[in-house]
């Protein structure tokens, strides 16, 4: 099997948890684009959803399904998204590809997190993955010098603007043992919007795809 077949399988064992008759919060990158094909089979049964990105907001319309304004719900059943990473807490680095706030948006308002991945996502310790972190871009080198003085090595992503029109830092050799903390720590600093650590809002169950099936962990 391979990675991409098992991202596939994790995000269509995803489709279990979504009520009937609700609005969906639908991720971004290639394994909630596997959950966004898998809801068009089953679109009848639901009234739309919710997108963290503007590519994911595409794709679903370009199946017929309805996408929301988040602000225009009261309630958000369920959010289903990927990872770049996550531990046996299922704390999570996101980001990679830079919907990292508007992820953590919709993450914040869901009832339940359900994240899909394959099997390499899961790690002992976060961090061998770079830490995304969205900076408005007159910080960019302020935001840069206090990631240093954190432990971390900052790396500009060239070339990348988010769907809010800032810049992201991809912040390299960290080892994060208190993720939580560290999400605290990043967010202080003037001039973040966010950081792709999902701890304080951690996933609820992970469906991880490997090569013996679809394995659950809450
Ligand atoms: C998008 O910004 C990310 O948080 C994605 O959820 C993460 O990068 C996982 O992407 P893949 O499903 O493509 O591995």
């Amino acid at each position: 099997m391979t990675l991409d077949e098992m991202k596939r399988a994790a995000a269509r064992a995803a489709i279990a948890y979504v009520p009937d008759n609700c609005i969906v919060g639908v991720g971004t990158g290639s394994t909630a684009n596997h959950f966004i094909d898998a809801l068009a089979e089953i679109k009848g049964r639901i009234d739309g959803a919710v997108a963290s990105s503007e590519a994911s907001a595409a794709r679903l319309k370009s199946h017929g399904i309805p996408v929301y304004d988040l602000n225009a719900i009261d309630r958000l059943p369920v959010y289903v998204d990927g990872a770049d990473e996550i531990n046996h807490y299922l704390h999570a680095i996101k980001g990679g590809g830079a919907a990292l706030t508007r992820e953590k948006i919709v993450a914040a308002v869901a009832e339940q997190f359900v994240c899909i991945a394959d099997y390499t996502k899961r790690v002992e310790t976060l961090g061998r993955f770079p830490l995304p972190v969205e900076v408005i871009p007159m910080a960019r080198s302020h935001v840069a010098r206090e990631l240093v003085q954190l432990g971390g090595r900052p790396v500009y992503r060239e070339g990348v603007l988010t769907d809010n029109g800032n810049v992201i830092l991809d912040v390299h050799g960290m080892s994060i043992v208190e993720p939580g903390k560290l999400e605290g720590e990043i967010n202080q600093i003037v001039g973040v919007v966010t950081n792709g650590l999902f701890a304080r809002r951690r996933a609820d169950v992970l469906l991880l795809g490997t090569e013996h099936g679809v394995e659950t962990y809450r």
